[in-house]
């Protein structure tokens, strides 16, 4: 049996883990990111991460074939990351790869880290046996992976693709990129905070203000949806309105690209049926022909936070099986 370590560097944790080649995971931790301490706090954590797990798992070093990383931002055939706007300006340019397989005396994959989500899905998770998948994350950022004969698309460059960015809203919100009104602005878990606190600055009589006790910075994505339960008219027209931005700006995407499944990943995920249910019916909505062409259905990911670590580490397998095809 190989087995292969996994790194899914996210905007609030490390995760890392050990795949065996069926796409197992067989032990995993994860560590705080520490993006505000810079780069090299944390390289060194990754690769004490790496050590750590594959000594909990009692490995050694030899035992593993290679370390597959899902980066958050754009990378190069070569192993380069073009830029991870969400993790800081050290993120540019840099040949991560190169300084991680030095460090690690290992074989170093890389890859977007919503790619690896979709592909770690299609693999052991929501999309297996499906051919063709869009996964989408909710997070920090707004990942995005298409899946295409079972492998990522990653594009003629390599560098996979961006949905986060596609101008959802011309001349809209500023991002983290750049530029201004991309979709990840107004459907990110990180959007869906700045959404839900604008709403709260106007409804002083909401009751998401007792559930953060008053401190507005107490706000993450859960929020909007443990009121909308309580009966909050405030989180019910918040969570509506950001359903309906998603279910607009995924219709787009399954009207240009047409696959067989759409996957939702991330956070705001774990909220299931509560968010499914109607981002369905919004995809419907927008989606083209929808009376006459069903659009794919959209379903929650089922690996969370492992698919990940998971898709990581397969990229050396993957890229195995695409050079036989
Ligand atoms: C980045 C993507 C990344 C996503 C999730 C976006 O801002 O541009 O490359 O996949 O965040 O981390």
């Amino acid at each position: 049996m190989r087995y292969f370590i996994g790194i899914d560097i996210g905007g609030t944790n490390i995760a890392v883990g050990i795949v065996d080649e069926h796409g197992t995971l067989v032990q995993k931790l994860s560590v705080p990111t520490r993006s505000a301490q810079g780069l090299d706090a944390m390289l060194e954590d990754m690769v004490s991460a790496c050590n750590a797990v594959r000594e909990l798992a009692g490995m050694k070093k030899e035992e593993i074939s290679s370390v597959g990383i899902g980066v958050p931002g754009p990378v190069t055939r070569e192993g380069v990351v073009i830029r991870a706007v969400n993790l800081g300006t050290e993120w540019s340019n840099l040949n991560l790869s190169a300084v991680m397989s030095s460090a690690l005396g290992m074989p170093v994959y890389l890859a977007n880290d919503a790619d690896c989500a979709a592909l770690g899905e299609v693999i052991s998770g929501a999309g297996a046996n499906c051919n063709s998948a869009l996964m989408i994350t909710l997070g920090t950022g707004i990942g995005g992976g298409f899946i295409v004969d079972g492998h990522i698309f990653s594009g003629c460059t390599g560098q996979g693709t961006e949905p986060g960015h596609f101008t959802f809203l011309y001349g809209g919100e500023p991002c983290s990129c750049g530029k201004r009104g991309c979709f990840e602005r107004y459907t990110s878990a990180t959007a869906l905070i700045q959404q839900t606190k604008r709403a709260m600055e106007q409804h002083l009589d909401s009751k998401m203000w007792a559930l953060v006790d008053n401190d507005i910075d107490a706000v993450n994505g859960k929020v909007p949806f443990d009121a909308a339960k309580m009966g909050d008219e405030t989180a019910k027209a918040v969570l509506e309105q950001y359903v309906d931005y998603m279910g607009m700006g995924i219709a787009s995407m399954t009207d240009t690209f047409r696959p067989e499944l759409v996957i939702i990943g991330g956070g705001i995920s774990n909220q299931g049926d509560y968010l499914m249910i109607p981002l369905n019916a919004a995809i419907r909505k927008y989606a083209f022909a929808s009376d006459v062409i069903a659009p794919p259905p959209a379903v929650r990911a089922t690996l969370g936070n492992d698919a990940g670590i998971i898709g990581a580490a397969m990229l050396e397998v993957s890229a195995e099986k695409a050079s036989k095809q």
